[in-house]
């Protein structure tokens, strides 16, 4: 038996900064993540310049516990990890710089990946099932898109959101609603209390042979509702029945033009497999209409444990299958903004 290669993969793309340890045969043996939510919550939304600092101070820190937990020896990792895209350039520098001087000083293979792809093979990690060629779909704070994906590597961009993302509509709706930040997880708990069909909120191109996503109509839709047509802010919707109701109907509306796309799309490339990734995934409505209609169309399912839908650096275990291809990068590594 041969020894396994370890390793040590970071992330820092927005205001989560992450340190994984794995080996090549996609064991994880540590998934460490400092949120940063109570540094940005008091401004409503992530500050990149807070975001950057709080990355370089969290990182060190973070790789120590990746290691502690995994039990392993820093001597012992075979190669480096980072996403170098897309992302918050200045937050990206941080793990891109601290990936380039533990590449150096540990003399060992450096990999970057793309932190998109690495949200759709997050599916794949605890799962053994054969899961490419598929339809993979991103919804997060920062990206609503379909993919076909050949393999782990070879993926082609099928469509996106003309605006906001799914996720970016769910904090900015919470934020309306005075529901606080981060807008997802919040809205979810109020959507729990409230009626789904108490407001009819608008699908964007959910009847259209399109391959693309609108989420600002609906935000609008929200504003008006909660706050009147002047939309005054100082009018806030107190706590009661209304809030919850606006809540569920957004949460559904949404859910429905998500979940009626990803089927579009599997059903227009005769893949049958549907791989979901992202933080927006973690919403249980959304899993539970996915599974639904999944299962409806007898299309096989992938998404990933709660712990591998918002940002990780276990995600880029993508890695494994760019060091099999001895697909490397080197120092003039840099940081990007966008994923294409
Ligand atoms: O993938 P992720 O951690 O970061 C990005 O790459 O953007 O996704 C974060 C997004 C946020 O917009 C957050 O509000 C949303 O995912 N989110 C949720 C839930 N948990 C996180 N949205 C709806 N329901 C949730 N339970
Ligand atoms: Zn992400």
């Amino acid at each position: 038996m041969t020894n396994p290669v370890y390793f040590l993969a970071l992330e820092s793309s927005c205001d989560e900064t992450a340190a994984a340890v794995f080996t090549d045969d996609r064991r994880i043996l540590s998934n460490v993540v400092a949120s940063q939510t109570e540094l940005h919550a008091r401004f409503g939304g992530v500050v990149p310049e807070i975001a950057s600092r709080a990355h370089l101070r969290n990182l060190l820190p973070v790789i120590d516990e990746s290691l502690r937990q995994a039990n392993i020896r820093l001597e012992q990792i075979g190669c480096v990890v980072v996403h170098n895209m897309p992302g918050l350039v200045g937050s990206l520098m941080m793990g891109v710089s601290a990936a380039k001087i533990l590449s150096l000083a540990l003399n060992v293979p450096l990999i970057a990946v793309n932190h998109i792809l690495g949200h759709i093979y997050a599916c794949q990690i605890p799962d053994s099932r054969p899961m490419y060629p598929c339809i993979g779909f991103v919804v997060s704070g920062g990206h609503t898109a379909l993919f076909h994906c050949q393999d782990p590597l070879t993926v082609q961009f099928l469509g996106g959101t003309r605006d906001d993302a799914a996720g970016e509509a769910f904090d900015k709706v919470a934020a309306i609603l005075g529901l606080g930040f981060p807008g997802g997880p919040n809205l979810e708990k109020e959507a729990q209390k409230g009626d789904p069909n108490a407001y009819q909120f608008p699908r964007t191109f959910l009847k259209e042979d399109r391959l693309e996503f609108s989420f600002s109509g609906i935000k609008t839709a929200v504003l008006y509702t909660a706050q009147g047509q002047d939309a005054k802010i100082s009018e806030k919707i107190g706590s009661g029945p209304t809030r919850a109701n606006i809540a569920a109907s957004f949460q559904r509306a949404v859910v429905e033009v998500l979940v009626s796309k990803a089927i579009q799309a599997v059903k227009k490339f005769r893949v049958n497999r549907l791989a979901v990734g992202g933080g927006v995934i973690a919403n249980q409505a959304f899993r539970q209409l996915l599974i639904q209609e999944c299962n409806k169309y007898g299309i096989e399912l992938f998404i990933p444990p709660r712990d591998l839908c918002t940002d990780n650096a276990a995600m880029a275990a993508l890695a494994i299958e760019k060091y099999k291809q001895g697909d490397f990068a080197n120092l003039s590594l840099d940081a990007e903004a966008n994923f294409i």
